[in-house]
């Protein structure tokens, strides 16, 4: 998609493991308002149901299945090796379920960027949703973030925060943070893809003023960001 501004649209290669909802949201912006170009989908996983939502979308397809590898590094650098082909501008991990090596994401600095569903700094790993349930929070939601070696730790653009309801179980918090996970994801690719958002020796900018918290979007909708 020829962006108005006339910049390029971001070359992307997307990682998953699993269903690809959060991939299936970055393809249909793709074809309508976000000039972003899907590369590549590349997943650990053979039987991942969004290998199949690429190859419906017409896109090209790997599959790096970890268990034939030794360990992070040799799986990392063949993940390097399948991604670096296509010389993308940004990694877009999409539910991808591995920790990466730390010589992986030294590849990339400031080029990886990850989904997680759960309030960073709180609930970093798995079993975010129960983790939330349990601790009676009042709100949960999802966090779009840089990935750097330290696990769910990078810088974080924009979070989605909603109210834990008084009869939420796993699932159907799980199903609404998803919901909003599509959004936030795919407006954090169109800031990058106008290169409002920019990372650079270790600081955000949003439309050239810094980013010193994350933009939370409060509601179910996702508005344009107020920055204060
Ligand atoms: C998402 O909830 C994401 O936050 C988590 O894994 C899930 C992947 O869902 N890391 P999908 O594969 O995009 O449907």
């Amino acid at each position: 998609m020829v962006q108005e501004n006339h910049l390029p649209p971001l070359r992307i290669v997307v990682v998953i493991s699993g269903n690809g909802s959060n991939l299936q949201a970055i393809i249909d912006a793709s074809q309508s308002k976000l000039a972003v170009e899907i590369c590549a989908v590349i997943s650990n996983r053979p039987k991942a149901y969004g290998l199949q939502r690429a190859v419906i979308a017409g896109i090209k397809c790997h599959t790096i299945d970890h268990t034939e590898y030794s360990g992070r590094e040799t799986f990392g650098a063949k993940l390097k090796q399948t991604i670096d082909q296509y010389n993308p501008d940004l990694i877009v991990l999409a539910g991808f379920m591995r920790v990466l090596s730390d010589d992986f994401v030294r590849n990339y600095p400031g080029r990886i960027l990850n989904i997680h569903p759960s309030l960073l700094p709180k609930y970093r790993g798995l079993n975010t949703h129960a983790k939330a349930i349990a601790a009676n929070d009042a709100y949960h939601g999802a966090s779009v973030h840089f990935v750097t070696e330290t696990l769910d730790g990078g810088p974080v653009i924009v979070q989605a925060r909603l109210p834990i309801l008084a009869n939420d179980n796993v699932e159907s918090l799980a199903q609404r943070v998803q919901d909003q996970e599509h959004k936030i994801y795919v407006e954090a690719l169109q800031w990058l893809s106008q290169r409002r958002l920019i990372w650079s020796d270790g600081a955000l900018t949003l439309d050239g003023k810094p980013l010193l918290q994350p933009i939370v979007i409060n509601s179910e909708e996702v508005n344009e960001p107020q920055i204060v």
